[in-house]
């Protein structure tokens, strides 16, 4: 069972695809209201995976916009129930749980079932190892302590400071609730990641010799096994009419937003710095739509690895997310990092200063809480100067991860690997 939210259910899903090809039957239990909106996007479509939902006991996804913290304390109160219920009737009957880090409530499921449960991060390793390491690392509240605290950071993740991780710390629903996750996550029968272990193999390691359960780096979790599917639609075809390596892609991923003046300062610069453009406008298309020039585009939703994948995309501006940092790594292309909330200051961190494959959009001078349009263009023009250094090093740099990451997934590679040790592991629990 995922957390429901995209950035964590399309993991577990690429992930229950390998699985069942290397012989597990899967079951994916997701609210009745994700099962619907599944239904209108590809999922896995091996025979060995069946999906069963549970009643809509949480607020929508427009509630969890709305109140997000009604929205975790829902997570973890209402869904225990029902799940243990779904699960009695599950035939097969399974042989282990396969859940999200962060619904913590499912250790106790499994001590009452008697079933392993493996607890499953969707973010980098290193996001999972800053709360795993929260006494050492926060310990202090003095300003000394303070300062104390980002040296820590720093040697953690090059750059990192307390700003980038405060979005978390500084809101106690969403500390309590990350530290309940981990928990759970030290007793669990074993601790898979969505990320590449080449990609942040000290930390892997560190955690590996500190966790009492085995680690499994199954990533990335991204839906590379139906990228060869052709998807005909209008804006790939538009793909195909541009200039190689002419476009920057431009998405914020599944949930979060920026406001509407900060989304129509990116806009407005990107369209003033004359790169073309490829936008996800999600719910703001048409606002969007109204600002673009007439060689950019705004789609509401695209299939977004073969966007990325695709020769015109020169660059992607990103707000971080770990599955969009992911594909893009995957894909090779350098990264415009503009930062939300939770992991993605870290993960940006990780793109610009320690692979050192994409430029950070939140530098440039801010106007309060607003990163302004002329700044954004300047930025935007450096970093799509495809024939300058700059460029070339980024890319350079990025094709080599990428090189890494699909040698991981390869037969025999670290991934691959990992994914059958797991599937070997929860066997042998049978
Ligand atoms: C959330 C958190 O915000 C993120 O920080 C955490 O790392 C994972 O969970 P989300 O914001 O949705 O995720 O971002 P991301 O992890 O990038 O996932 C978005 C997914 O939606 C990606 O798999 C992306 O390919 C997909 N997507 C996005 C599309 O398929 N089409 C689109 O048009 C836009």
């Amino acid at each position: 069972m995922p957390y429901p939210g995209r950035g964590h259910i399309n993991p577990l899903l690429n992930l229950a695809g390998h699985l069942s090809t290397r012989g597990l039957f899967v079951t994916v239990v997701l609210t009745e209201e994700w099962l619907g909106l599944l239904s209108t996007s590809p999922t896995p479509s091996h025979p060995a995976v069946q999906f069963r939902s549970i009643p809509n006991v949480i607020p929508s996804e427009h509630g969890r916009a709305n109140d997000f913290n009604g929205f975790l304390d829902a997570i973890n109160t209402k869904l225990e129930k029902p799940f243990e219920r779904l699960l009695e009737s599950l035939d097969p009957p399974p042989a282990a749980i396969l859940a999200d880090t962060c619904l913590s409530w499912m250790a106790a499921v499994g001590e009452r079932r008697r079933l392993p449960v493996y607890s499953l991060w969707t973010m980098p390793a290193a996001f999972f190892s800053l709360f795993y390491g929260f006494e050492d690392i926060f310990g202090g509240e003095s300003t000394a302590a303070l300062e104390e605290i980002d040296k820590k950071l720093e040697q953690h993740v090059k750059g990192l400071n307390l700003g980038d991780v405060s979005s978390v710390i500084c809101s106690a629903t969403l500390k309590k609730w990350v530290l309940e996750s981990f928990i759970w996550a030290r007793g669990a029968k074993g601790v898979i990641f969505t990320s590449v272990y080449e990609l942040e193999s000290d930390i892997i390691d560190s955690l590996k010799s500190k966790l009492s359960c085995p680690v499994y780096t199954v990533g990335p979790c991204i839906p590379y096994l139906t990228l060869k599917i052709s998807l005909a639609s209008d804006y790939m075809q538009w793909l195909d009419s541009q200039p190689i390596n002419s476009v920057l892609y431009l998405s914020l991923g599944s949930f979060l937003s920026v406001s509407v003046a900060q989304m129509d300062e990116i806009v407005t610069g990107l369209h003033e710095s004359g790169i073309r453009f490829l936008v996800v406008g999600r719910g703001a298309t048409s606002r969007v739509q109204a600002k673009l020039g007439s060689t950019d585009l705004v789609v509401q939703w695209c299939d977004q690895l073969k966007v990325l994948c695709h020769p015109s995309i020169g660059g992607f501006f990103t707000h971080c997310g770990w599955n969009s940092t992911m594909e893009c790594v995957f894909a090779g292309k350098p990264m415009l990092t503009f930062p939300l909330f939770g992991d993605q200051p870290l993960n940006c961190k990780l793109i610009a200063n320690v692979w050192k494959v994409g430029l950070n959009v939140k530098e440039e001078i801010e106007d309060g809480n607003l990163v302004g349009g002329k700044a954004i263009a300047k930025v935007a023009k450096r970093l799509m100067d495809v024939e300058g250094i700059e460029y070339k090093e980024m890319r350079e740099k990025v094709v080599e991860l990428s090189e890494t990451v699909h040698r991981a997934v390869e037969e025999g590679g670290s991934s691959y690997c990992a994914i059958n040790a797991f599937v070997e592991d929860v066997s042998s629990s049978v």
